[in-house]
């Protein structure tokens, strides 16, 4: 049970009574911080997760859930499934499932008492130079650092896969490849969230013949749901690496296929960027909020210290009591979000090339004195906490998938390609998309990319240097045990959606599939206004605005595919309702 408690006034033990949207409320002091999320699911729930016993995964496309589910019920462990899911996604969910692209796994295992990251990220090329997306005028070009040959980063998906097989899984490649080769090979029938997509993008897909080719009917009309989508040269891509391993897609024909597809493009990328591809081990953030230990992702991602940023400066307000999505819960949250994202501008970046002050960012010492910054009466208007003039464009793009085995494992898994279909452009032979994820670094520093996000120097282009990421795969742990298993795609929204999904547990309670489905909200510092989704009252966006802040209603943000451990070890999962195709399921 958590012990806050919201007076409604007046004794020695509040610590300040403010006037708030005309009334006077009182904080209690933070006492016996400790919290219990509720661990079994209440008849009467109105939003029930699937429950299970053995395994459970939760992850964007039914048929890669199936997959994965497949290979714990054999006995695989949370690893094995979680490469099947990801070869699986890169068939059926092109979008954004990859291996073009490039991602962060989290791996916990009770056994050990462990939890390690895998940074599978793209590499710039080692021909990247800083100004390679600034016009001869000096301004950033957008349309090169996002839809041509050169945005795209040297890809890391397979080798990441690899590496988390090898160090921890018990099946081979070929086996974690298998349904993806099937899948791709036979076809699978096309659901309405693909063939829309595939609508969506389609200016820009058919720019490239190779794209045309693979996404189109040789007549060039769009498939329909229900009709069968085979990808005959993603197959053989796929069985390359089943054979020779990551030699299969870093050397011999792959590698070709990229190189000359780079040559005709004139994008950037070498035999020898391939051949020189490492993805890297690390140490995740930690930190504690309200007794939970909290792991997510460290740079390169911006993901985990800002989580851990904001959870900190929240944890001195009484959340709980003041209540879920209440204005004044908003505005406490959009407060400690401006301030974490005006930070990522300027000190997050690649930790393989400059110093990120981690320890800095993440201490209660520094979360103290941000909120003591916050006024419970009114907004903290943007520019006075750093200059900035971003784009507003935004996209959803990105997968996320969260999968515990009945070995004590489980794994957080974000993987991308940037915007939905990468730079759009399909390398010829190899069926497969290629990232934009160059646009992640600034390309001229202190001018927006494409989320809106300021970057800055620390995220300057550098041969082989990492582009500064948001992704944020996290495991909550309570006692030792795995509790919570969450992230999400949405570009600069990860980090505060999975925030809000911990918060939602942590916090307010609620079970998996209600903390994954409530409504959102998100301020990144610039642009200066509170986006929120369907489904937060009138009433709350009037309070918000009596405050100062601009509130924008957007389209649904993020799509957390989650997992929760009770007491009792039963496993809870919640699909993101925001993907019609996503799927939970466990046994
Ligand atoms: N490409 C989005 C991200 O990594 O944050």
């Amino acid at each position: 049970m958590h012990k806050l408690q919201y007076f409604a006034c007046p004794t020695a033990m509040f610590r300040a009574a403010r006037p708030v949207m005309g009334l006077t409320l009182c904080w209690a002091l933070i006492i016996a911080a400790p919290g219990q999320a509720r661990e079994a699911i209440l008849e009467g729930d109105r939003f029930v997760p699937v429950e299970a016993k053995n395994g459970m995964v939760v992850t964007s496309h039914y048929l890669a859930t199936d997959e994965a589910l497949k290979v714990l019920e054999q006995g695989g462990n949370a690893v094995d499934a979680a490469v099947t899911t990801a070869f699986a996604l890169a068939v059926t969910q092109p979008r954004s499932g990859n291996i073009g692209g490039g991602g962060f796994m989290l791996i916990s295992s009770e056994q050990r008492d462990e939890v390690v990251a895998i940074d599978y990220r793209e590499r710039a090329p080692a021909l990247a130079s800083r100004d390679m997306f600034l016009a001869t005028d000096g301004s950033a070009d957008e349309a090169l650092s996002r839809y041509s040959h050169k945005s795209a980063g040297v890809p890391g998906t397979v080798a990441g896969l690899a590496l988390a097989l090898e160090r921890y899984g018990t099946i081979s490649l070929a086996q974690a490849l298998a349904p993806a080769i099937r899948l791709a090979e036979e076809g699978f029938i096309i659901p309405a969230r693909f063939s829309d997509g595939i609508n969506d993008a389609a200016d820009k897909l058919r720019q490239h013949e190779s794209s045309r080719k693979i996404f189109f009917k040789p007549d060039g009309s769009s498939y329909e749901p229900g009709e069968r989508f085979i990808q005959k040269d993603l197959a053989a891509t796929l069985k390359r690496i089943a054979e020779q391993g990551v030699n299969g897609f870093y050397q011999g024909t792959t590698a070709d296929l990229i190189v000359a597809e780079m040559q005709r493009g004139g994008g950037l990328i070498t035999h020898e960027d391939l051949k020189n591809y490492q993805p890297a081990l690390r140490q995740p953030v930690h930190g504690n909020y309200r007794g939970y230990d909290i792991y997510s992702m460290s740079p390169p991602s911006s993901g985990g210290a800002h989580i851990l940023q904001i959870l900190n400066i929240l944890e001195g307000f009484p959340i709980a009591s003041t209540g879920h999505n209440s204005a004044l819960t908003i505005h406490l949250m959009a407060e400690a979000m401006t301030r974490a994202y005006a930070d990522r501008s300027k000190y997050l970046g690649d930790s393989d090339f400059v110093q990120v002050p981690i320890k800095g960012l993440t201490s209660k010492t520094y979360a103290e004195q941000l909120r003591g910054e916050i006024k419970q009466e009114q907004a903290t208007a943007s520019a006075t906490l750093l200059p900035g003039n971003p784009a507003p464009y935004e996209s959803n793009d990105t997968t996320h998938f969260s999968i515990v085995d009945k070995f004590g494992n489980a794994v957080s898994n974000t993987y991308t390609i940037n915007f939905s279909y990468g730079s759009h452009i399909v390398v010829d032979g190899a069926g497969f998309l290629l990232n934009n994820e160059m646009d992640d670094f600034s390309a001229k520093p202190g001018v927006a990319n494409a989320y809106g996000l300021i970057g800055g120097e620390a995220n300057k282009i550098e041969p082989n240097k990492r582009m500064l990421s948001s992704m944020s795969p996290t495991i909550v742990k309570k006692d030792g045990k795995n509790f919570l298993v969450t992230g999400s795609p949405g570009g600069s929204r990860i980090i505060t959606t999975t925030l809000q999904v911990l918060m939602n547990v942590i916090d307010h309670r609620l079970n998996i599939q209600a903390a994954v489905s409530a409504p959102r909200v998100h301020h990144q510092w610039l642009p200066d206004e509170i986006r929120i989704e369907e489904g937060i009252s009138p009433d709350t966006i009037r309070l918000l605005e009596q405050l100062g802040h601009t509130v924008v209603r957007k389209d649904a943000m993020g799509a957390s595919q989650s997992i929760m451990v009770g007491g009792d070890g039963r496993l809870y999962g919640g699909a993101d309702p925001r993907r019609s195709t996503s799927s939970a399921k466990g046994f």
